[in-house]
């Protein structure tokens, strides 16, 4: 069954008045209260909305997170059964910094169609859209620089890969390095990391490395109205997350994952910014309105969009 259309532009105007909400932390050096700002937004709004959502991704177990916990049913229960993603903020740091790149991001599936995932790390490799096989999580990097760059007739000195900027990720950009491929190295945010494969226009050809892994999730609900090509496997190097995993019921902790086996189905993906980046405008104020820039995808209708509204801040 496909989502209704209808929902576009309601899911549009949750996202994008969670990242109003957000906007007053702006450069306030306040990562948690630009988050619950998002969070009670969100919450109130996805519980208006005429469904049976369950939250399979947010903010953590019902002890961690009073709001959007992981389970919690949202709607009015009088409509369709979704599985529902959000990261309220993701880019916290951008937001409290005024640094480009805070998202309000938010992804629906069709009930059991979307990855729950743990709140682990996650290794990650995405690119667009390529032939099967080329390019692999398990293939030494030299390789698949050598196959993407084969695939794209391009020299490896023209390709470039995004990678969040961490000590864990030294070994891979060296290599990166030594091979003269250009590396984009990221704060924060790696949806957004992600996302930049979806056109070539952001000249990003691939990206890859550690990051979290309900990002992870989000990233790859966006990338497939895309084509792109996203694989993922969780890291869990401790006890609590291993046991986590048990519960959750992940038999085998060192799975690939493909992006087909991440989301299926029809899904809706919307991220709204926060902050500027290159790729979504942030929030920006006009008297008595607030202008929102969103990227919508609906799979079913191949519909991908960046959507400009403007919005009474009276509503
Ligand atoms: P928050 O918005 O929750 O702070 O996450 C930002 C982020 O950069 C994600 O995009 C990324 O997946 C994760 O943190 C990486 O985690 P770490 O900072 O521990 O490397």
């Amino acid at each position: 069954m496909a989502i209704d259309k209808k929902f576009i532009d309601q899911f549009i105007n949750i996202t994008s008045r969670a990242a109003y909400a957000s906007s007053f932390f702006i450069g306030k050096k306040d990562k948690i209260g630009a988050d619950k700002a998002a969070v009670d937004s969100m919450r109130t709004e996805l519980n208006k909305i005429n469904m049976t959502g369950e939250v399979v991704i947010g903010e953590g177990s019902l002890d961690e997170a009073p709001m959007l916990y992981t389970g919690e049913i949202l709607g009015t229960k009088n409509g369709p059964d979704f599985d529902i993603a959000v990261d309220p903020v993701e880019g916290t740091n951008f937001v409290a910094n005024n640094l480009p790149g805070g998202l309000t991001v938010l992804a629906i599936a069709e009930k059991g169609n979307l990855f729950n995932a743990p709140e682990t790390y996650m290794n990650k490799i995405a690119t667009g859209k390529i032939e099967k096989g080329l390019i692999d999580l398990d293939y030494p990097l030299k390789e698949n620089i050598k196959n993407l760059s084969e695939f794209k007739n391009k020299d490896i000195s023209s390709l470039t890969v995004c990678i969040l900027d961490r000590p864990r990720h030294k070994e891979i950009i060296d290599e990166l390095n030594d091979l003269n491929v250009n590396v984009k190295l990221i704060s924060d945010g790696d949806v957004l990391g992600a996302l930049y494969v979806s056109d070539p226009k952001y000249n990003i050809d691939m990206f890859m490395g550690i990051g979290g892994g309900p990002e992870g999730v989000l990233a790859a609900s966006a990338l497939d109205s895309f084509e792109c090509h996203f694989q993922g496997r969780f890291i869990f190097d401790n006890e609590k997350d291993i046991q986590q995993a048990k519960t959750m019921g992940i038999k085998d902790l060192d799975k690939k994952y493909e992006l087909s086996e991440i989301i299926k189905g029809d899904s809706i993906f919307c991220a709204t910014g926060i902050t500027d980046s290159s790729f979504i405008k942030g929030i920006t104020l006009d008297q008595d309105r607030y202008i929102s820039e969103t990227l919508i995808t609906h799979k079913n209708t191949n519909y991908k969009k960046l959507v400009k509204n403007v919005n009474s801040i009276n509503e």
